[in-house]
């Protein structure tokens, strides 16, 4: 069986292949950028729109196959942004109806979970989620996959795109202060926000643009401390939640887990706690398609009456979804 998934949440629009087996035979992605400012939901439709046919010829192209021999069909249902949303929708129904294949909608936030069991040798992992618009921490219990920890506010990405907007950086603003930060040395004292098992940003952020104003402090100081204190505040609970479900294995996902600095403190505090680190590839941290389909095939190899709607949902929830696949 091949599955072609379709990813179109927020600022990515993707298309991966995958066959049963849990071979990857395409992830194609075409993801909308700025030179400045931040993403509008309209201007993503339009980009999703614009690219959509040139993102399938591509992957179509190096699955080496024809759409008439894609077997399934998985798009992204949500949670995400509505106009966005409706084009991976409108793109699957419109594959599905030339190729007769089958479409079954998922949920992005658990597709980041599965793509990693698939691509590392994590099996039972607390997963850190760390994207855009998500900021949460999962591990499976008792039929689904349940969120032990999330953020209050934004997610710890549109955060940090957000201050890297303030500085008059382009989107993705990330990578952006990833470099900034190695220039800086000294940590500047910012809130440290924890609540319970869930992290709070938007006072950060508050401090952080009045730090900026201010002129005393070097750019490269605040980038560097803006990492140092919301990656410490994410590999805390990450720690709790190990803790209390005993689980002996962190995965990582979503862009912002790209971050080298991120990366090492999750890999000294599983070091620490004699637990594993698994870490995809960044084209499989990062929003893609190829997690689209590999759990578009999961959930079809063990569906349930669940999965019968075909619609979009801005609002899903991770644990919403029933895990009849595990
Ligand atoms: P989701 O829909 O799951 O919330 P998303 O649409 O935000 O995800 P992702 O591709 O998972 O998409 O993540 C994008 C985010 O990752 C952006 O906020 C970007 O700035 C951030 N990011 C990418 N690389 C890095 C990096 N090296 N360091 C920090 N943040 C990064
Ligand atoms: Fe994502």
């Amino acid at each position: 069986m091949i599955c072609l998934g379709i990813e179109s949440t927020a600022h990515t629009f993707g298309i991966g292949i995958v066959t049963n087996k849990g071979k990857v035979l395409a992830n194609a992605i075409d993801a909308f950028k700025t030179e400045k400012g931040g993403l509008i939901p309209n201007e993503l439709r339009n980009h999703h729109e614009d690219v959509k046919d040139n993102v399938l010829k591509t992957a179509l192209e190096k699955a080496e196959i024809k759409l008439k021999d894609i077997d399934l069909v998985a798009f992204s249902q949500g949670p995400g942004m509505g106009p966005a949303l409706r084009v991976g929708l409108s793109t699957a129904k419109d594959i599905s109806s030339e190729t007769k294949a089958p479409v079954v909608g998922v949920n992005h936030c658990v597709a980041h979970l599965e793509v990693g069991r698939l691509l590392t040798e994590a099996t039972d992992p607390v997963l850190l989620y760390a994207s855009g618009a998500n900021t949460q921490i999962i591990a499976y219990e008792s039929g689904k996959y349940r969120i032990f920890g999330e953020t209050l506010d934004q997610g710890i990405g549109n955060f940090i795109d957000a201050f890297a907007r303030y500085l008059g950086l382009g989107f993705p603003g990330g990578p952006k202060i990833e470099g900034i930060a190695l220039k800086g040395k000294d940590y500047i004292q910012l809130p440290y926000v924890v609540k319970g098992m869930d992290v709070s940003f938007s006072g950060i952020l508050t401090d952080l643009k009045r730090k900026y104003d201010s002129k005393i402090h070097d750019t490269g100081n605040l980038a560097f401390s803006l990492q140092e204190t919301v990656f410490a505040m994410l590999t805390e609970v990450s720690e709790r939640a190990m803790a209390h479900t005993g689980k002996k294995e962190l995965l990582l996902g979503g862009g912002v887990a790209c971050n080298k600095r991120l990366q090492e403190m999750c890999s000294i505090m599983c070091r620490e706690r004699k637990a594993k680190l698994f870490v995809p590839e960044n084209q499989f941290l990062v929003d893609n398609a190829v997690m689209i389909a590999w759990l578009g095939i999961l959930m079809k190899k063990h569906a349930t009456k669940d999965h019968k709607r075909i619609d979009i949902k801005p609002y899903e929830r991770t644990d919403d979804i029933k895990v009849t696949w595990k």
